[in-house]
């Protein structure tokens, strides 16, 4: 039997189930109005039957406009490739009727249709699925062209695989203040993701010599951004170069003049200890008469400094 005569078939059995209930009591289907998909990730669509405990479920199916994704007919479980009841184990006393799509695609988003019967009534209920694609970390190409007396030539953005629509826009790194003269392009690939792309004419006479590409989602936040070192224009671009490696020579030459006075005490205390042990040697010694327990002190002398190296 195929969907569409189940589906004939299906609307008998609902008539019949609301002309003569066999049990008393009502039931509900309770879902989740708006639900979140990953794209390439499982989705789960929500629903329950708030029902008594001993309600056994006879229909239950899900559809997409006017496409059945899954039906249950009176023990009869037929799937789309891809769609399934969320319990693994489901049977017609789990209340429990969620829809899960193991991979979810761009087509995935949209509103669905969940209608159940059981031996108590019937009951449908319409909800969304909202997929939502990462956009990709932005690249930016320089292109010397056009060059001509006002422009340096031009930079180009882009991101792609993501999903709704997003917006790429350009701001000035040193002020973050929003440039907002350059148009973008959208594509929307086989797939449904998006394809960002925006182009920046370098003006001659800016002062700017970094520029960040951003990727804003549909609901405004920011996700990934880019940035772009325009290292070849004269004069903010040398500054900007210098005032970067000056942190790193005034950290490397304290390390150097505090090692090398290090390196001398060290070298001064080891030498200065050398003396002392030959002097005490000599004035004790002989008064001691045991050489031993001299030498074996010197040992362990001798390992406290190599372990305070
Ligand atoms: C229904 O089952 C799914 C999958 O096992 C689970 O994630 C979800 O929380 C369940 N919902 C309720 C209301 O029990
Ligand atoms: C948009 O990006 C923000 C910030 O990264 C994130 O919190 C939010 O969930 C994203 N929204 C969508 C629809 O992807």
């Amino acid at each position: 039997m195929n969907m569409a005569s189940m589906d004939i078939l299906l609307m008998f059995t609902v008539m019949s189930i609301s002309v003569g209930n066999a049990k008393t009591g009502f039931i509900s289907l309770k879902c989740e109005a708006e639900n979140l998909g990953q794209y390439g990730q499982q989705s789960l669509l929500k629903c329950f039957i708030n029902a008594p405990e001993d309600t056994d479920i006879l229909v239950v199916t899900w559809k997409k406009a006017s496409r059945t994704l899954l039906i249950f007919n009176r023990g009869d479980l037929k799937k789309e490739q891809g769609y399934s009841f969320a319990e693994p184990s489901w049977n017609i006393t789990n209340m429990n009727v969620s829809l899960l799509i193991t991979n979810t695609a761009v087509e995935h988003d949209g509103r669905y249709e969940c209608m159940v019967a059981t031996d108590r009534g019937v009951d449908n209920v319409i909800i969304s699925l909202k997929v939502t694609a990462k956009y990709s970390k932005p690249t930016i190409l320089f292109n010397p062209e056009p060059k001509t007396q006002d422009t340096d030539g031009t930079l180009t953005c882009e991101s792609d695989g993501g999903y709704p629509k997003g917006e790429l826009r350009w701001f000035h790194e040193r002020n973050r203040e929003l440039i907002d003269d350059s148009p973008m392009e959208a594509k929307q690939t086989e797939s449904g993701l998006f394809q960002l792309s925006s182009k920046l004419v370098l003006g001659r006479r800016s002062n700017a010599s970094e520029y960040t590409c951003s990727v804003f989602n549909a609901s405004g936040g920011k996700e990934e951004e880019a940035t772009f070192k325009a290292l070849n224009t004269p004069k903010p671009a040398e500054t900007g170069f210098r005032k970067e490696l000056d942190p790193a020579t005034k950290i490397v030459a304290p390390v150097v003049v505090i090692g090398s006075l290090i390196a001398g005490l060290l070298l001064a205390l080891l030498i200065y200890r050398k003396r002392s042990r030959q002097a005490r040697r000599y004035s004790t010694t002989p008064l001691m008469g045991d050489h031993r327990e001299f030498l074996k002190s010197d040992v362990e002398e001798g390992k406290v400094m190599i372990n305070a190296k």
